[in-house]
């Protein structure tokens, strides 16, 4: 007879998406994303500590995650900063005794260039936010993790550019989201014998400042709506239970997942 499995009692299944206990950061958390993704992640019962680089954008969702009766805070970090970055996991350790989730929302898309005469400076700025920024909140979250002893999520979020080329000047954006796509691999690999779960998601197009430049062209408008099977844009919710999903104990077999939310647009 083969060998029985252990399986959850219905109350345990019932709870596999419950984050009641669990503190995430979530970096970017001022920024359109960022704001839904800490809100919806406090709504399935995580305390939250919310990192950006400017903290006057973060009130709303402050206010958001205090009128659920989650404990929050509020920290301007600069995620390609190391000191930075380190000293902010160390007050989301001494203010809520552990960290349990991170997310890595914070990113840039920078102006979209004509790669032969793209400006390497601003190209590098890119990869520093998109990829330094993403490895740096990862390894002090890793880090911690360890330190204690083990079990944790990390949460990236990449891109559709990180799978496709595009004719629109991404050479510094589709880049960093190949990139992240390939760290999440890396560190779900590395990190595994950790039980830490390293996953990213990747979204089509949403509406934000970060695409602004692509809103304002509506011929790229177009095109980009002709990729997507769905036919639309995002909406920010769409990726709230992606995101829970990733955070929670459901996810505890996947590791080195990049999950497309982008209405079809990786598919054909
Ligand atoms: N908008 C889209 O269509 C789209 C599509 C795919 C992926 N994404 C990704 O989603 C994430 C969020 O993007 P968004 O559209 O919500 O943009 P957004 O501009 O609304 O938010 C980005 C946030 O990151 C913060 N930030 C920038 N540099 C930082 C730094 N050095 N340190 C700390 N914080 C910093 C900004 O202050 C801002 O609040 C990004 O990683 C982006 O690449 C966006």
């Amino acid at each position: 007879m083969a060998e029985e499995t252990p399986r959850k009692t219905v109350e345990e299944l019932r709870n596999i998406f419950d984050l009641t206990g669990k503190v995430a950061v979530v970096t970017g958390a001022g920024g359109t994303l960022g704001h839904a993704l800490a809100k919806g992640l406090a709504v399935f019962g995580a305390d939250v500590a919310c990192w950006d680089i400017k903290t006057d954008i973060m009130e709303d969702v402050v206010g958001e995650i205090k009128d659920l009766g989650k404990k929050v805070t509020a920290s301007a970090v600069d995620v390609t900063d190391d000191a930075s970055v380190k000293g902010a996991m160390e007050d989301v350790v001494k203010e809520f005794g552990q960290c349990n989730i991170m997310v890595t929302v914070a990113g840039i898309g920078g102006n979209r260039q004509p790669a032969e005469t793209f400006n390497i400076d601003e190209w590098q700025k890119v990869i520093d936010v998109n990829v330094r920024g993403t490895m740096l909140c990862a390894k002090h979250a890793g880090a911690q993790y360890v330190a204690q002893g083990g079990g944790g999520k990390v949460i990236t979020i990449g891109s559709v550019r990180g799978f496709l080329g595009h004719p629109g000047g991404y050479a510094a954006y589709g880049t960093s989201k190949g990139a992240v796509h390939l760290l999440t691999k890396q560190l779900a690999t590395e990190w595994a014998k950790y039980k830490i779960n390293v996953n990213a998601i990747a979204p089509s197009i949403f509406w934000t400042p970060l695409t602004q430049q692509v809103r304002d062209n509506p011929e790229m408008v177009k095109i980009f709506m002709a990729r997507i099977p769905l036919g639309r844009a995002a909406e920010l919710d769409d990726f709230v239970g992606a995101c829970v999903y990733l955070a929670s104990p459901a996810s505890d077999y996947v590791t080195g997942l990049i999950l497309s939310v982008d209405g079809g647009a990786v598919a054909g």
